[in-house]
């Protein structure tokens, strides 16, 4: 990688470091950026992004598992709050262990990983619950509590993390709304469909209000016309203002909604393209 693309890299890091949390109106009176001017109009006014901030980079990564297979090579990978990235390739690519770096399920052999602001490898133990609040994550096969009903799956992610229960129940219900979920709140996961249950999973994963939704494949065991309602039901969350993040062999799905893609291979970042033309990152 040339010197000119590191300091392309550090610099848009540090740019993410450096700047504020998500502009939100409560605070608004205190940001320097919505401060009365004099003018008496700008009060009122949520701090208007300026400048692009980053939502998760990875700086020359690499990836070796203890079984000595390279799953990652000096990824360089910058996305930026608000988009939404369709991550692609070949099975065994690396698309998976990418997304477990950003969760920090693992960390890796070199390099670093910034999701939030935050170097993953320098958070202590008691800061990983935090990020992971952080960060929405679907996966392929669902992963819901079977003993438990809709409700209560999606109840639990705030129960675990010492939500006061006044909040948890206008919480489930927002989300569950959101996914189009309140009807079917008491049936357990046996009882719906395959695609109720990717969405009861991805209200879990929305119930945090996190920054990012990252998806791994959560189209892999969904007929074509229910994969499109999923991925109709992301690109919603996405316009709402998450980053959303998806693993997918889905190429018809990538090709027609021209988002951006990066792709990889044998754990290079070999790919970043939107609507087909090359991106410079
Ligand atoms: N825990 C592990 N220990 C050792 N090797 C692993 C481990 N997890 C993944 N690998 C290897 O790392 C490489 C990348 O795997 P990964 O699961 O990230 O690929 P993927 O792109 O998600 O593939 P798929 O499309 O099949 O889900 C593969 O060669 C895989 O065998
Ligand atoms: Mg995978």
């Amino acid at each position: 990688m040339s010197v000119d693309r590191i300091s392309r890299v550090r610099g848009r890091l540090s740019m993410a470091t450096q700047l504020a949390p998500r502009p939100n109106v409560t605070s608004g009176a205190l940001d320097p950026a919505t401060r009365s001017t004099g003018t008496g109009d700008s009060e009122l006014l949520p701090r208007a992004p300026l400048t692009p901030r980053i939502a998760v980079a990875l700086h020359d990564v690499s990836k070796v598992y203890p079984n000595g297979r390279r799953a990652l090579a000096d990824v360089d990978l910058v996305i930026l709050e608000g988009d939404f990235v369709f991550l692609v390739g070949p099975s065994g690519a690396g698309k998976s262990t990418l997304i477990r770096l950003l969760v920090r399920d693992e960390v890796p052999t070199s390099g670093e990983v910034f999701v939030a602001g935050s170097e993953l490898s320098r958070l202590g133990s008691r800061a990983i619950p935090k990020l992971r609040r952080q960060i929405g994550i679907v996966f392929q096969d669902f992963r819901l509590l079977p003993r438990k009903t809709v409700r209560e799956n999606v109840a639990f992610a705030l129960e675990v993390t010492g939500t006061p229960r006044r909040r948890i129940g206008p919480a489930v219900d927002r989300v569950l709304a959101l996914v189009g979920l309140s009807d079917q709140a008491e049936q357990r996961p046996s009882q719906l469909s395959g695609g109720e249950q990717q969405r009861t999973a991805i209200a879990r994963a929305m119930v945090h209000d996190p920054k990012v939704i990252i998806a791994d494949e959560p189209t892999g065991n969904l007929d074509p016309l229910i994969s499109w309602e999923i991925l109709q039901l992301l690109l919603r969350i996405n316009e709402m203002g998450t980053t959303v993040i998806m693993a997918t062999h889905n190429a018809e799905v990538v090709t027609a909604l021209r988002k951006r893609v990066v792709g990889l291979e044998e754990g290079r970042l070999v790919r970043d393209e939107v609507g087909g033309y090359h991106r410079d990152s």
